[in-house]
């Protein structure tokens, strides 16, 4: 664990290719109430987790730029302009036909695919993800947006009818619920944030919304598209640190619907500041610890590269990736020779050069966090498997396998979020049950083996613990049409493209004794087109 020579080579200035050189973001506006408004108050530094090689001292971070340190005021301005755009729901977003709001996301999406090299390229040195990989972030993205819209369509057609039962007629709707606030994470500063912001938006309901803590100016691009596409007020965004910008917004009461992904503290922090708890709708993903289970006849080569995929894709920093294996004890040495010698292969470098896995980190302290983790383990008994793992260049940590990891040690049960891979030997399957027993979490589970009676077996406890078992495969959101959730600390409500839909509207119906008159009363209203939700339109 200590330094060596050189354990990644930053570049120089002139080692950049000018086709991912970055031009500094210097974000002074916000939007607000349709407009974009320049803020002349603090702005925050951003430094890029990419540092520069200099002839005269260490590494340095490569500033990026700065984003509004917004105030208080700012942000309640927000949250008002937002209540004013949906009006108790008389607004002209919360009214308008399905078809207007799906018109407006499909000309938003339009307009974002317009600015895909420029996220690209700040998610690249924002956050340090691969150029494939935040390719594949804007790409998913953008296609989670269409799906969302033939998604709404769907649910749409399903209830343009009218039901009749015990004589009463009706029919069945979702409405929006008010005011959503959403937040997303770092590790997808793009993608999470888009998927419960869009489907919040074409539901009807109008939105405040944060980015995260880093990857915020890759979404000033975006701003102007926000601005066009949707009525003023719809869509406001707040900078700055939390405990100003959010706290107040939840104490005032004025959100109806918290979309969160980040830490359950966090979550639970925010929930206790609304006055009226049960009048918040919450959707929410938090903390994870998804374990491998390797079975003594799996097949050790996939197994492997599942869990060196699933364990150290974006370094680690995806709040599905494996963050514990454990191997039966039959196959243990081998397995542990093979995953050193696979992490120790992946390539290191920069976001941009191709082949590289794995990349500097942009959370401040994170490498050094992640040393004491190590650290911790290894003083009591552990070993760094790998050759190269657990060293620290500036924002730099190697990639580490820490082995035998056991409950005296915090990587037993502590989320690392980072690029270690803590791995223990069982000798019966009881031990792997008992910790995601004792687990916080309850995301996902790999399960690796062949034997179809040992893996049913394991099959029945596990899904009564965690929302998703993987069979021979590492853990992962997608295909995003699947439900994406958890139990315990790991997550409220349900995302997939059409479990959003739902999670941001509650259903709301008309329904009338089935008189002649009410026929006839529903008839006229439908026939001269006078409610824009009573209606029996079919969009195509
Ligand atoms: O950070 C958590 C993400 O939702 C994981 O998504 O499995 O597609 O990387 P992913």
């Amino acid at each position: 664990m200590n330094s060596p020579a050189a354990i990644i080579q930053f570049p120089a200035l002139r080692d950049i290719p000018l086709a991912h050189a970055c031009a500094p973001v210097h974000q002074r506006d916000y939007l607000l109430a349709g407009e974009l408004r320049t803020w002349d108050g603090p702005v925050q530094d951003v430094l890029s987790p990419v540092c520069l090689r200099r002839p005269d001292g260490p590494p340095r971070q490569v500033a990026l730029g700065h984003y509004p340190l917004l105030g208080e005021a700012e942000a309640l301005a927000a949250l008002e302009a937002a209540a004013r755009a949906y009006d108790h729901g008389r607004g002209a977003w919360p009214t308008m036909p399905v078809a207007g709001r799906i018109e407006a996301v499909e000309e938003f999406a339009f307009r974002m695919a317009e600015k895909r090299a420029e996220v690209v390229r700040l998610l690249m040195w924002e956050i340090g993800k691969t150029l494939p990989d935040s390719e594949k972030e804007f790409d998913r993205t953008l296609q989670y947006v269409r799906d969302t819209i033939d998604a709404l369509k769907e649910l749409d057609r399903v209830s343009s009818r009218f039901t009749l039962a015990e004589g009463i007629l009706g029919q069945i709707r979702r409405a929006p619920l008010g005011v959503a606030l959403c937040m997303g994470p770092y590790n997808y500063p793009l993608n999470e944030t888009f998927t419960t912001l869009i489907p919040a938006l074409i539901m009807g309901n109008t939105v405040v919304f944060k980015p995260a803590r880093f990857g915020v100016l890759l979404l000033r691009p975006l701003l102007e598209a926000f601005r066009d596409a949707f009525p003023a007020g719809v869509v406001n965004t707040v900078y700055g640190d939390g405990r100003t910008v959010i706290g107040p917004l939840m104490a005032s009461g004025g959100v109806d619907c918290l979309a969160f992904i980040g830490t359950a503290k966090v979550a639970d922090l925010l929930k206790k500041q609304h006055p009226a708890p049960h009048r918040l709708r919450c959707v929410l993903g938090l903390d994870a610890k998804n374990p491998a289970i390797v079975l003594p006849d799996a097949d050790l080569d996939l197994a492997l590269s599942e869990c060196a995929l699933g364990a150290l894709s974006f370094n680690g920093q995806r709040c599905t990736a494996i963050k514990m294996v454990f191997v039966h004890e039959s196959v243990y040495a081998p397995f542990l020779q093979g995953l050193a010698a696979r992490v120790d292969g992946l390539s290191r470098g920069m976001p941009w050069e191709e082949g590289v896995r794995i990349t500097p980190l942009p959370e401040t302290g994170k490498a050094e966090y992640l040393r004491g983790l190590v650290e911790d383990a290894v003083v009591r008994g552990a070993k760094v498997a790998n050759a190269g793992g657990a060293r620290v260049e500036g924002t730099f940590f190697s990639p580490a396998v820490v082995a035998p990891v056991d409950a005296r040690m915090r990587l037993w049960r502590e989320e690392q979020f980072g690029p270690v891979v803590p791995v223990a030997p069982f000798a019966t399957v009881d031990e792997p049950l008992r910790w995601v027993a004792e687990s916080s979490y309850g995301q996902q589970v790999s399960l690796f083996g062949r034997d179809a009676a040992a893996i049913g077996a394991l099959l029945d406890p596990l899904v009564n613990q965690v929302s998703r078992v993987n069979l021979n495969s590492q853990c992962q959101r997608g295909p995003d049409t699947f439900p994406f959730t958890g139990r315990k600390d790991s997550a409220e409500g349900t995302l997939s493209v059409s479990d959003a839909l739902r999670v941001f509207s509650i259903r709301a119906l008309v329904a009338a004794k089935g008189t002649g008159a009410n026929k006839a009363l529903v008839t006229e209203i439908l026939r001269q087109r006078r409610s824009k939700w009573l209606s029996t339109d079919f969009i195509f």
